[in-house]
């Protein structure tokens, strides 16, 4: 037994942020936007109305309507993001909750591995339907990074990369012969860690970073040591990230965990009808499109509209490719992911 897409959908904001509108808030140009990501402009989401949880709810619901069947038929929820509505409960009960599932006989679990949240979503989602345990299971990927980021000139390499949205596929078992995911393979290298990254608000206390750095009071006091005065003033409440470490270590991993779950289902690039990466960086995509030999009607990308949306990349690219007709019965689609922790991976899907 496998486990197959059986519904899709997506949403994304409606307000559309163009480069020239970021470049009224920090020192930034359209033209260096797009020339070093791609990216023309991002959707942010509506304050005090939208959060995670809502936009990963009207993806849902067309995923759950285009598998034919009711929110009360999900077993089991999976919600990735790294922009959560709260600190906890996580998103995966919200999400519950705002679908409107009462029975209890479901369960909700949250992944936060950034780029590559769907990914490894896809992966215990796949290993719980081909155990039997559960038969329609909601993978969600969605968020609201407009609200954590850094609209200083110090932030501008960062913030001017991510956008708000989300995505979501419903997924069943199948025993259609050859169909659904036939691989996904995992990866992780903590090493890195904090190169990509948003550390505050944490509970490390300054292990392994410093405690004088984030301002925490003397080890043996009492409370407000989770968000400090001097994380607040000197802005260390939003992502950082080594860009170009980043960059160099992508373009390496992407390709071979592609390659990782060809050669373990014994196919080559030539196989794959789509590759839908991580929405990273257009020229993250356009290197790995190189290296895999694949023409540009097999790749998907969307970051020229949508920026980074973390874990929700995938399955909005793929949603979209779905509607338009570019995802076919019987093509082999790839998704791969790259990002924060280290973590990657890749799938291979039988459609
Ligand atoms: O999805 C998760 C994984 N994330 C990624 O895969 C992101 C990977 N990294 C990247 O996409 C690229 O490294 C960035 C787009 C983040 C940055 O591009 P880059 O070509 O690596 O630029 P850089 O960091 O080397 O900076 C080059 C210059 C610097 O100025 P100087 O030192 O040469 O004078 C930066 O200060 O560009 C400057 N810069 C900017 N200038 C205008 C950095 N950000 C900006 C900006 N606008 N937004």
């Amino acid at each position: 037994m496998r486990s197959k897409i059986a519904g899709i959908g997506h949403y994304v904001p409606e307000r559309i942020v163009k480069n020239e509108e970021l470049a009224k808030h920090m020192d930034t140009t359209n033209e260096w936007i797009i020339e070093r990501t791609g990216i023309e402009e991002r959707r942010y989401a509506a304050k005090h109305e939208e959060t995670p949880t809502t936009m990963g709810a009207i993806a849902s619901r067309i995923a759950i309507e285009r598998a034919g069947i009711q929110p009360e038929d999900v077993d089991f929820i999976i919600f990735a993001t790294i922009s959560p509505d709260y600190y906890f409960p996580g998103c995966g009960v919200l999400l519950q909750r705002a679908l409107g599932i009462t029975k209890t006989e479901i369960g909700a679990l949250d992944i936060r591995n950034q780029c590559s949240g769907f990914v490894y979503g896809l992966s215990v989602a796949d290993q719980f339907i081909r155990s039997g345990m559960y038969k329609n299971i909601l993978l969600v990927g969605s968020e609201m990074h407009s609200m954590g980021l850094d609209f200083s000139d110090e932030g501008r390499a960062v913030t001017v990369i991510f956008g708000d949205g989300a995505g979501a596929v419903l997924l069943q078992p199948t025993e259609e012969e050859g169909k659904g995911v036939l691989i996904t393979c995992l990866h992780s290298d903590g090493t890195h860690a904090e190169e990509l990254a948003m550390i505050n608000p944490g509970s490390h206390g300054g292990y392994h970073l410093g405690p004088e750095k984030y301002g925490y009071p003397p080890h043996d006091s009492f409370g407000g040591v989770f968000v400090t005065q001097k994380m607040v003033d000197d802005n260390l409440l939003t992502p950082n990230m080594t860009g170009q470490l980043v960059f160099k270590t992508a373009v390496v991993k992407f390709p071979e965990v592609i390659k990782e779950a060809l050669t373990k289902t014994g196919l080559t690039s030539e196989d794959i009808d789509l590759l839908v990466p991580h929405q990273a960086n257009l020229r993250i995509s356009q290197f790995i499109q190189k290296v895999m030999r694949l023409p540009d009607e097999k790749v998907v990308n969307n970051i020229q509209k949508y920026g980074n949306t973390t874990a929700a990349s995938i399955p909005i690219a793929l949603s979209e490719a779905w509607e338009s007709g570019r995802v076919k019965d019987g093509d082999l689609i790839c998704l791969a992911a790259f990002g924060s922790g280290f973590t990657w991976g890749s799938a291979l899907i039988r459609w």
